[in-house]
């Protein structure tokens, strides 16, 4: 753990133009930095960098974040990671938080079961290539089965002698401890005192973590032995340096390929990685033959959002597709699944074609992970309506986990054409999964209730509700150090922070932000607004949450600025001092004029960002209630019906005001 006061000093000494620099060539262009892209192909320099926000953002690509996130992209390090690195790069000793005694022995047991898994796999290797049994028995293994030397080296693949206890001898020569030696699984100790090389007589496939550490390992039994005897693959047991779910088999050397192609290809097995990469296809992982884990798809989320899944094009394999995908659109990934033609697999497809020619296999027959769902669930059902109408519930199910609402109308439409029924029926049966998941009692759809067509509200409130919260945070972060002067309810003048207001105005209607990260925003900046020298955009931009970080950073580089119609016109020194003294005072009084234009539009433009979002608010609220009043569910119908003109009073009150906003 870094303490805090570390990760502020790393973010201070970070300064965002000089970290780039390292890697990208900058020019300067007025007060900030261009440069070409180092996320994505192009010819002119869409990635400006602004020293005075400490952030960067490419207009091309849409990549943007303070140094901390262009660290962790760039180098593909996670956020601890990246903040290490700079601290090494400025010279910052990281004091890591102070551990307590059970956290320092577990940290120092990871340690040791690291060491002691690079040392199995440095001598797996060294038997393969140099002992006699390793070079005639594993390596022939593997030169059977067409693997080449480098790609061998490449995944550091050994073998370990069919001796009873070979390696765990030679580690406890090496001074590693039988209790490390028991942890990692890689020997078993027998309570009469018997002792065995847990992966003896078989080839060792290690597992990498995505910065490279070994993690466990995977032993294949020979060919020979295959029938009949113990199972084909041994893999270590879970562990405190191994957790299944979180990893994924060739992510270290996949990684790179992964960012540049944009895409990964999720495979099943050690071997189907092995041989796409001797083949060329290096953007590939397994998941060795597990279902996927949430864990495992966020890892793979940081490097691409595009995923194809391969897979055998059996009945198991389309089977496998199936399953546990609808976790993969929960987390936003754009999936793809290609079945391999009837008896092969990624493995052998690999080993028969070049990699253009599974590249283009791919490209043209991997189909959208919807109408893969839609068509075999369809071929299923043939002409059973019953099972038709569950085909159709479970693809919208799919689809109402997606959060990209543009995306959403594509798959209506095409289930649409897919299913023959209207587009209506179908967004009322989305809004009906989707209702049902929000008041967590999802249960497995019966068949159509009402086909009655509502209205899309769900799907447009939502976005709507998200992007108001946003809108009103990026003038906390633009705009709120400013001050306005505004009357208080004694007739006074005051000057009140734009920050401050904001936050009065939300409270004071009791109001939290529907989005988790958006409302840490307001409940910190409650806290900290009344700091000496909080800056709402420093403070959030060098946040130590890096969803925090990364969204402030967003907000504060859209395209357009608030503020450009203000800054404009700008009057140099210079020429104010080649200036008689009436022009003088009149740009003086022009400032002034522009000064106090500017504040009045911003508070303005504030309130009608206030009344925006309390709009949906209301909106949203009387929609509930009108959809309890139809559905008969209201417990008091009087008390609702007051509370729904009350309502409806307030909204247009909100509407009114946002057609003609009046300075206070
Ligand atoms: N697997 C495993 N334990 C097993 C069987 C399979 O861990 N007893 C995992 C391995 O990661 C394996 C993957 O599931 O790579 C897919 O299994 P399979 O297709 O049977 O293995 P292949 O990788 O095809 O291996 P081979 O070609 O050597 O048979
Ligand atoms: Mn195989």
């Amino acid at each position: 753990m870094i303490d805090q006061v570390t990760i502020a000093k790393i973010m201070d000494a970070a300064q965002i133009k000089d970290v780039v620099s390292e890697f990208v060539s900058l020019k300067q262009r007025g007060a900030n930095y261009i440069g070409l892209c180092p996320f994505h192909n192009e010819k002119t320099g869409s990635f400006t960098v602004s020293p005075a926000k400490g952030i960067f953002k490419c207009f091309g690509c849409g990549e943007g974040g303070n140094a901390v996130h262009f660290i962790m992209k760039h180098e593909q390090l996670s956020y601890v990671e990246a903040l290490k690195y700079l601290a090494k790069k400025y010279h910052i000793e990281i004091e890591e938080r102070e551990l307590s005694e059970a956290e320092q022995q577990q940290q120092s047991d990871r340690e040791s079961m690291f060491a002691l898994n690079r040392f199995a796999q440095k001598y797996f290797s060294d038997i393969l290539k140099n002992h006699i049994d390793g070079k005639s028995i594993g390596m022939s293994y593997f030169q059977e089965r067409g693997f080449s030397e480098a790609v061998i080296e490449k995944f550091q693949l050994g073998y370990c002698l069919n001796e009873q206890d070979a390696m765990t001898r030679e580690a406890l020569k090496n001074g590693y401890k039988k209790e490390f030696l028991q942890k990692t699984g890689l020997s078993y100790f027998s309570e009469n005192g018997r002792v065995a090389d847990s992966f003896r007589g078989r080839v060792i496939f290690p597992w990498h973590s995505l910065s490279g550490k070994v993690i466990a390992f995977g032993g294949r039994v020979l060919d020979a032995r295959t029938k009949g005897v113990s199972q084909k693959y041994k893999n270590s047991p879970e562990s405190e340096i191994f957790k299944k779910g979180n990893e994924l088999y060739g992510i270290f050397q996949a990684k790179n390929a992964i960012v540049r192609e944009k895409c990964v290809y999720m495979v099943e097995g050690y071997t189907d990685v092995i041989s796409m990469h001797q083949c060329g296809i290096e953007n590939v992982v397994a998941n060795s033959g597990t279902a996927l884990d949430v864990a495992q798809i966020r890892l793979l989320h940081r490097l691409t959002p595009n995923i194809t899944l391969l897979y055998d094009g059996d009945g198991a394999g389309i089977h496998a597709a199936l399953r546990g995908i609808d976790m993969l659109l929960l987390e936003g990934m754009n999936v793809k699944v290609l079945l391999l033609p009837d008896g092969e697999d990624p493995d052998s497809f690999a080993r028969n074609h070049s990699a253009e020619e599974f590249v283009e296999f791919i490209r043209t027959n991997q189909l959208d992970f919807i109408r893969f769902k839609a068509t075999q669930l369809l071929a299923d059902a043939k002409n059973d309506p019953l099972k038709k109408a569950s085909a159709i519930t479970d693809v919208l199910n799919s689809v109402s986990l997606m959060q990209n609402t543009i995306l959403v109308s594509e798959y209506i439409k095409l289930c649409s054409d897919l299913f023959e029924k209207s587009e209506a029926i179908l967004y009322s049966e989305l809004n009906k999964l989707k209702a049902k998941r929000n008041k967590d009692e999802f249960v497995k759809s019966e068949e159509f209730a009402s086909p009655l067509p509502t209205e899309n509200t769900f799907l447009s409130l939502d976005t709507d509700l998200s992007n108001s919260e946003k809108n009103i945070l990026r003038f906390v972060l633009q705009y709120g150090n400013e001050t306005v002067l505004l009357r208080n309810n004694n007739g006074e003048e005051v000057e009140v922070r734009i920050a401050e207001y904001i936050l009065k105005e939300l409270r004071c209607d009791n109001l939290k932000f529907s989005d988790t990260l958006h409302e840490i925003f307001l409940t910190e900046l409650e806290q900290h607004l009344g700091d000496e020298g909080f800056s709402p955009s420093t403070f959030f931009v060098t946040h130590q949450n890096p969803d925090v970080s990364l969204l402030a950073a967003d907000l504060l580089t859209e395209k357009y600025q608030l503020s450009r119609i203000f800054s404009k016109n700008d009057v140099t020194e210079k020429t104010l001092n080649a200036m008689t003294s009436t022009a003088k005072r009149r740009i003086e009084e022009l400032k002034k004029q522009q000064e106090e234009d500017k504040k009045i539009w911003l508070i303005n433009a504030v309130n009608s960002a206030i009344n925006e979002y309390k709009k949906i608010v209301v909106s949203s609220k009387i929609k509930e209630l009108e959809r309890c009043l139809r559905d008969n569910t209201a417990a008091d119908v009087t008390q609702m019906m007051k509370e729904h003109a009350r309502l409806s009073e307030i909204k247009r009150k909100l509407a009114s005001a946002l057609g003609q906003v009046v300075v206070k």
